[in-house]
């Protein structure tokens, strides 16, 4: 039996479901029963009546899960080396210093966070929903972070005052975009439609044709008429947008804005760590009941917008 049939076998024995985020390797996305950006992923992670759920991402992701579903058992096939340093831009203590000084906001926490630090927001967001998050409340102050570039994306398109903590909270993958990158992709492909995440930098959300989440760009390039699209954010963005479109029997041209943009947390993940996660149900994601509960009421804030 080769990998691919022993991860399927121990899959329906262990009845477990295989999430993957959008950035994951090839091998991964190919096994996954289900790939999505952030917000699918919580969906997923909600939805599901397995007994175990493997988490192919980065720690705050499969934290996510593990809060949606405290009664099941959440797994992620690699622990240390899939820390996200912008989810530790923002731990509690941050969060609570600011909430004093700003006793009137609300606070929205992007996903990209850890469950302790989520525990004190008043909702969640990801880039596929965050102005929506933002406009749903009443109050004309909003605590938001970690993401600064994010917090530019919201208040383009909202009427309150965002205020961002912590000063200069960013992913250093998406902060390697820079304006020669839009420029040279302008020249070599004057067709392309050139679509940015939101974790960019300003200038560079601005030059962009679109600023969305990897969930958006999928449904974008599928549902486009267009044939050619610059990809701005992490490069396995196209190996997953490829698999879509063969589904599909179609191919477009995908160009990444950056071939080094690659998010080294989301990479450690290979086909013989997920079949010894399934096989030793290592690593195990525990929560305490408290962080479950308060992070809980923060996310289905967010689900129920
Ligand atoms: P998405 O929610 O767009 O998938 O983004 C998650 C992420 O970590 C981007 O860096
Ligand atoms: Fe974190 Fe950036 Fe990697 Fe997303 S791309 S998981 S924000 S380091």
């Amino acid at each position: 039996m080769n990998i691919l049939d022993r991860i399927n076998k121990l899959k329906k024995e262990k009845n477990a479901i295989i999430l993957a985020h959008n950035y994951q390797p090839e091998e991964i996305q190919k096994i996954a029963d289900i790939i999505g950006d952030s917000l699918e992923l919580c969906i997923a992670a909600k939805d599901t009546n397995k007994d175990i759920i493997v988490f192919c991402g980065v720690d705050f992701m499969a934290e996510t899960a593990k809060v949606l579903n405290p009664e099941k058992k959440v797994l992620i096939p690699e622990i240390i080396e899939t820390y996200c340093p912008m989810a530790r831009d923002l731990p509690p203590e941050v969060i609570l210093k600011e909430k004093k000084k700003h006793p009137n906001a609300k606070v929205v926490i992007y996903v990209n966070t850890l469950a302790s630090s989520k525990a004190l927001a008043d909702a969640t967001c990801t880039s596929a929903n965050a102005d929506k998050v933002v406009n749903s409340f009443d109050e004309k102050e909003i605590l938001f972070g970690p993401d600064n570039n994010l917090g530019y994306f919201v208040s383009k398109r909202t009427d309150k005052k965002i205020i961002l903590v912590p000063e200069g909270g960013h992913c250093y993958v998406h902060k390697t975009f820079t304006i020669e990158d839009i420029n040279r992709v302008k020249k070599e492909y004057p067709n392309a439609e050139i679509l940015i995440h939101p974790e960019s930098d300003p200038e560079i959300q601005d030059l962009a044709d679109h600023v969305m989440s990897t969930g958006g760009m999928v449904k974008h390039v599928l549902n486009s008429e267009k044939e050619e699209f610059v990809i701005g954010t992490e490069v396995d963005m196209i190996t997953r947008i490829k698999i879509d479109l063969e589904k599909l029997g179609k191919t477009k041209k995908l160009i990444p804005l950056r071939k080094n943009a690659i998010c080294t947390s989301m990479k450690p993940i290979s086909l013989e760590k997920l079949e010894k996660c399934l096989l030793e149900e290592n690593y195990e994601i525990n929560l305490s009941e408290e962080i479950i509960e308060n992070a809980k009421k923060a996310i289905n804030r967010m689900l129920l917008i």
